[in-house]
């Protein structure tokens, strides 16, 4: 998550089987797109996301909470994955309790919702570190988020583990899983490009045969540095001219390898909470905004993911921080406005949803 130059969050914290431009869907392949659509089964699939991370909420509540998304008219949640909490120390695993991610998307697809899985291995995601163990600060020669040998294998390592967990609920076998992100926000933090393309590889290796996407900063350079040749590139932001949005992402990535239909893959329904700065609400002007853009998007036949949904709670000392001149930690409730939590109902064109 980030928002403009001002605060760049991720900066500061410290496939492909897509047919691209066919004329006829292959609805034997389970998920794919072309130049303007989402194809499931071949047909039109209009994704209507929302942001949920199973390691913020007890497992006890994990139904709950999907099933009032899928009330809200959403048919889609997205998720980081918190890499540090599933290996606390090298080579270690912990998929039990809040960390059985595998059963938190079991869930959702029982309660009909798909998932873009957004697992990193960064994720910024306002935890610590970005999802990284903070063992990988021992390790000899360490450099994360680089094209840098250490990083790549303990990282593989990552991928190939979850691979175990996760390849069952691929779409591709029978699973919600129809989207996997590669990285997060990567154009706001650097442009290694031989880094971002292994990253794309490793993941496509451990069987992850579902399209793959990025999601950036909305504004050009953020896309230059973080879209990777041949996977779908995404923005996120826009509030107030999503159609802005939309027009400069699709007029850069024109005729590349990474363009494809819109997803506005963090619609922010506010911002954050941080110690010590003022409580974050919407008022009535700011859900008016929201419902603006949200009838946008839909008309537009673009999808979305609202960031959050419902943010859960940064459990323990898992909170990350901004950091521009002062370090401004998250509050342990992970971004204060949940639509879900609140009584306001407002009515789109075509679907309804709360905030
Ligand atoms: C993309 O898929 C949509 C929905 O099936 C279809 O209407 C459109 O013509 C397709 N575009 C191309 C370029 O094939
Ligand atoms: C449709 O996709 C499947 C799976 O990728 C492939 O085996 C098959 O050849 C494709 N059919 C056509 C007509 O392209
Ligand atoms: C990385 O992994 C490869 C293959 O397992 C191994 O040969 C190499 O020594 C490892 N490098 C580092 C720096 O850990
Ligand atoms: C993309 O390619 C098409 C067909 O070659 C061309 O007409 C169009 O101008 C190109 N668009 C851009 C932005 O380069
Ligand atoms: C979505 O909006 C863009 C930008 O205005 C426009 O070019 C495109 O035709 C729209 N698509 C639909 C299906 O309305």
């Amino acid at each position: 998550m980030k928002s403009g130059f001002a605060l760049t969050i991720c900066m500061l914290l410290s496939l492909l089987d897509v047919v691209k431009g066919a004329t006829t869907a292959n609805t034997s392949v389970p998920f794919t797109y072309n130049e303007t659509n989402f194809l499931l089964h071949g047909k039109p699939f209009q994704i209507l996301a929302g942001q949920m991370d199973p390691q913020r909420i007890p497992q006890q509540y994990w139904r709950d909470r999907l099933q009032k998304v899928r009330a809200m008219g959403l048919n889609s949640i997205s998720s980081y994955i918190f890499w540090d909490l599933l290996e606390p120390t090298e080579g270690n695993w912990d998929f039990s309790g809040m960390n059985n991610v595998a059963q938190y998307f079991k869930i959702a697809q029982e309660e009909g919702l798909k998932v873009l899985l957004r697992p990193g291995s960064y994720i910024c995601g306002e935890h610590t570190w970005g999802g990284f163990p903070a063992w990988l600060s021992e390790v000899p020669g360490m450099v994360v988020r680089s094209n840098n040998e250490p990083f790549l294998n303990v990282t593989k390592s990552y991928i190939t583990r979850l691979a175990n967990e996760l390849k069952p609920l691929l779409v591709t076998n029978g699973g919600p899983i129809v989207l996997v992100q590669v990285e997060n926000e990567y154009g706001s933090y650097g442009s290694d490009k031989q880094y971002t393309s292994t990253l794309r590889d490793m993941w496509k290796e451990a069987g992850f045969n579902v399209p793959l996407y990025t999601t950036d900063g909305d504004g050009i350079s953020y896309l230059e540095g973080g879209m990777i040749e041949n996977v779908l590139a995404e923005t996120d932001g826009g509030g107030g001219n999503v159609e802005g949005a939309f027009v400069t992402r699709q007029n850069y990535l024109a005729n590349t390898t990474s363009s494809g239909p819109f997803i506005d893959a963090e619609y922010y329904t506010t911002w954050l909470d941080l110690w010590g700065s003022p409580h974050q609400t919407m008022d009535a002007n700011g859900a008016k905004t929201v419902m603006g853009d949200m009838d946008w998007l839909i008309k537009n036949g673009s999808s979305f993911s609202l960031y959050m949904v419902h943010g859960g709670t940064n459990f323990g000392f898992s909170a990350g921080a901004d950091w521009s001149t002062v370090l401004t930690p998250v509050t342990s409730r992970q971004v204060i406005y949940y639509p879900l939590d609140r009584e306001m109902t407002i009515f789109s064109d075509q679907f309804q949803f709360q905030l």
